[in-house]
């Protein structure tokens, strides 16, 4: 059954009556700009299709959730006191989301809620800021008020930081929270100021899932984000946005810190290109930035794994010169995205098929994203 009708029979079931409506939030990939967010950088995310729909209706006493792909597992807290849930697990993103928003002075009022979700646990597609801004729409609606795509983005990094231990960017909640369906949303993550990309029609983004689950929260990720913080403070800049190639080549810092601080600044850049790469309709151009952040990705910053590298080289042998492929994520396995012609998908996906094979053997799941923008060469 498809996650949104599972939202709503699964709520009819354990509450005795239909929802009042049912919140809805997409999962994200990230086409470039990669480990950018937390140091003020530019990143291309776009919503995608898969998603977290959240059936809701007023409760009586407490906020009541029942999770549907967790067994449907339950939950019950006061709104006005949530307490942690250790270890961190959907319950923290929860009540997480709940003081978030009460912190920024949108505090949650009694509510029952059935969730449901089509993202892949582990992907890198952002399930957690899926779950936590879908669960903020509930919230609203209920409130009968509309949050900004800030102020939700903004809570759901909270409980991220605050209830689930990782000190993530922001790029995940805002793509969310205001990306537009087949669109890219390119992200000034140093102010939060945003524009949508269009993508052109004969484009399409292939999701193609490694088979290797990875978590933000076994530590590597904030490991990472030290290292970059530990770059910015040696330079004496408050983050590497503020940074130029010339300046890290020539601070004498740790090796290690050297390879993270240059990922950083050359990505951001790539960044930039690759929006120009996209508003010229130059698919080949965006092919090779692509190409590029992956081997960024793979050797300075340390954030890729052997089967990602062979799931990325079967896709750009396959799709040539024609357009590209990289990792995309926070990394140590997850997704893989790929921008190649519309054309060429059906071949691209049987060579998937063929030649990669998951460490565990598990089936490959592969997710083409509507592109909306004009085609190539139309409406410039
Ligand atoms: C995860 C984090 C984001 C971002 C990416 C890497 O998805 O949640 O904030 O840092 O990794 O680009």
């Amino acid at each position: 059954m498809p996650a949104r009708a599972r939202a709503i029979a699964g709520f009819t079931r354990r509450f005795g009556q239909p929802p009042q409506g049912v919140a809805f939030a997409p999962g994200r990939v990230n086409l470039i700009g990669e480990h950018v967010d937390y140091n003020g950088g530019l990143v291309l995310p776009m919503p995608i299709a898969a998603g977290t729909w959240v059936a809701y209706g007023p409760g009586q006493a407490g906020v009541e959730a029942l999770a549907l792909d967790f067994g449907a597992a339950a939950d019950a807290f006061e709104p006005g006191q949530p307490v942690p849930h250790r270890p961190a697990d959907w319950r923290s993103y929860l009540r997480g989301m709940a003081a978030g928003l009460a912190a920024r002075g949108l505090p949650v009022a009694p509510a029952r809620l059935a969730i449901a979700g089509s993202i892949p646990r582990g992907s890198g597609l952002s399930s957690s800021a899926s779950l936590c801004v879908a669960l903020g729409r509930a919230f609203a609606a209920l409130a009968g008020a509309e949050w900004t795509a800030t102020d939700l983005a903004l809570a759901a990094q909270a409980a991220e930081h605050q209830w689930a231990g990782v000190h993530c960017g922001v790029m995940d909640q805002m793509a969310v929270a205001a990306g537009e369906p087949g669109h890219a949303l390119l992200l000034d993550c140093s102010n939060l100021a945003s524009r949508t990309v269009a993508l052109p029609k004969d484009w399409a983004v292939m999701i193609v899932q490694s088979g290797v689950r990875r978590g933000l929260v076994d530590g590597h990720y904030n490991a990472r984000r030290a290292d970059c913080e530990a770059a910015a403070a040696a330079l004496g800049l408050p983050s590497l946005r503020e940074a130029s190639l010339s300046l890290v080549e020539a601070a004498g810092l740790d090796p290690m810190v050297r390879r993270r601080a240059r990922h950083v600044v050359e990505e951001i850049d790539r960044t930039r290109q690759a929006v120009a790469a996209i508003e010229a309709a130059d698919l080949p151009a965006l092919g090779r930035i692509l190409a590029s952040s992956h081997v960024s990705l793979r050797d300075l910053f340390e954030v890729s794994v052997p089967p990602v590298d062979d799931l990325v080289g079967v896709l750009q042998r396959t799709i040539g010169d024609a357009g590209g492929a990289r990792m995309t994520g926070g990394g140590f396995g997850g997704a893989v995205v790929a921008v190649l012609p519309a054309a060429l998908v059906s071949q691209v996906q049987a060579a998937v098929l063929a030649d990669y094979r998951a460490p565990d053997g598990a089936a490959i799941q592969i997710m083409i994203e509507q592109t909306g923008g004009q085609p190539a060469g139309e409406g410039q």
